[in-house]
């Protein structure tokens, strides 16, 4: 079963729309071009119109950090999937941990903006993860499926959803840490979502569905991240700032994960 890989930057609370375009004319121009690799940038919202005319003539993809679960109206700041898909989003990051831990967003939130986001024609990167004291206390692996549960609740996995749906396994002591999951316990961790999509749908769906890993995720590690046979990807965050090492992070996948 091929699935293609996917590396998606979420580059959260940082850079305005001019270091956005300096990343842009930063990247290798084979990057820029590279075609069996899923390259997906989570920008700042304010960023987002920019990179769209940045992104043109490229194979680069553009996503969104987070939205709305309402389509229009009365929401003081909040950002509606219409106005991503206008700015030129195929992605939306849903469910982050930062979101869940600052932001209250609880999994009804979360299945509600993922259910919006496909409803919208916006891809979905849905994220789990336990923290530290949920891993250290055991039993962390049942709250990690009930997130892919609840986010999915209700989703008619029809089989476009297959190939936009993306699940992305995100432990909570390994953003931003330095301290990657290793590889062979990330791989684990997927191997449960997959076998809980096949229980929730079936074999050939969960077999679709792109899943990720995310946490600390460096040109360093993802040689042997990306070898592992559930991880179809990398959620990356501080290693996809600098664009020498995103384009690092890209060549490795297409070298390692094909
Ligand atoms: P990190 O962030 O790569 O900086 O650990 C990952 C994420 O939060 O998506």
């Amino acid at each position: 079963m091929s699935r293609k890989p996917m590396m998606a930057g979420n580059w959260k609370m940082q850079k305005t729309h001019h270091e956005a375009l300096a990343f842009v004319e930063a990247l290798p121009a084979q990057t820029r071009q590279e075609d069996s690799v899923d390259m997906v940038i989570c920008a700042p919202f304010t960023a987002l119109t920019s990179l769209q005319h940045a992104f043109k003539g490229s194979r680069l993809q553009l996503g969104a950090q987070n939205m709305y679960f309402e389509e229009a109206g009365a929401y003081t700041g909040e950002i509606a999937p219409g106005m991503l898909l206008a700015a030129g989003c195929s992605h939306v990051i849903i469910g982050h941990s930062e979101r869940r831990e600052y932001f209250q967003e609880n999994d009804v939130i979360v299945n509600r903006k993922v259910a919006l986001a496909l409803k919208s024609g916006l891809n979905p990167i849905l994220c789990c993860g336990e923290s530290l004291s949920e891993r250290e206390a055991g039993g962390f692996e049942a709250k990690i499926l009930s997130q892919v549960e609840l986010g999915l609740q209700g989703v008619q996995m029809i089989p476009s959803y297959t190939e936009r749906v993306v699940i992305a396994y995100e432990p909570i002591w390994a953003i931003g840490t330095g301290k990657t999951c290793d590889e062979i316990e990330a791989n684990r961790i997927l191997g449960l979502i997959r076998d809980h999509l096949a229980r929730l749908y079936s074999q050939d769906v969960a077999n679709k569905i792109r899943l990720l890993y995310g946490g600390s995720v460096k040109p360093s590690t993802i040689e042997a991240q990306i070898q592992m046979p559930h991880i179809d990807g990398a959620l990356v965050g501080g290693a996809s700032l600098e664009p020498g090492s995103y384009a690092d992070l890209v060549r490795l996948t297409q070298q390692f994960g094909l």
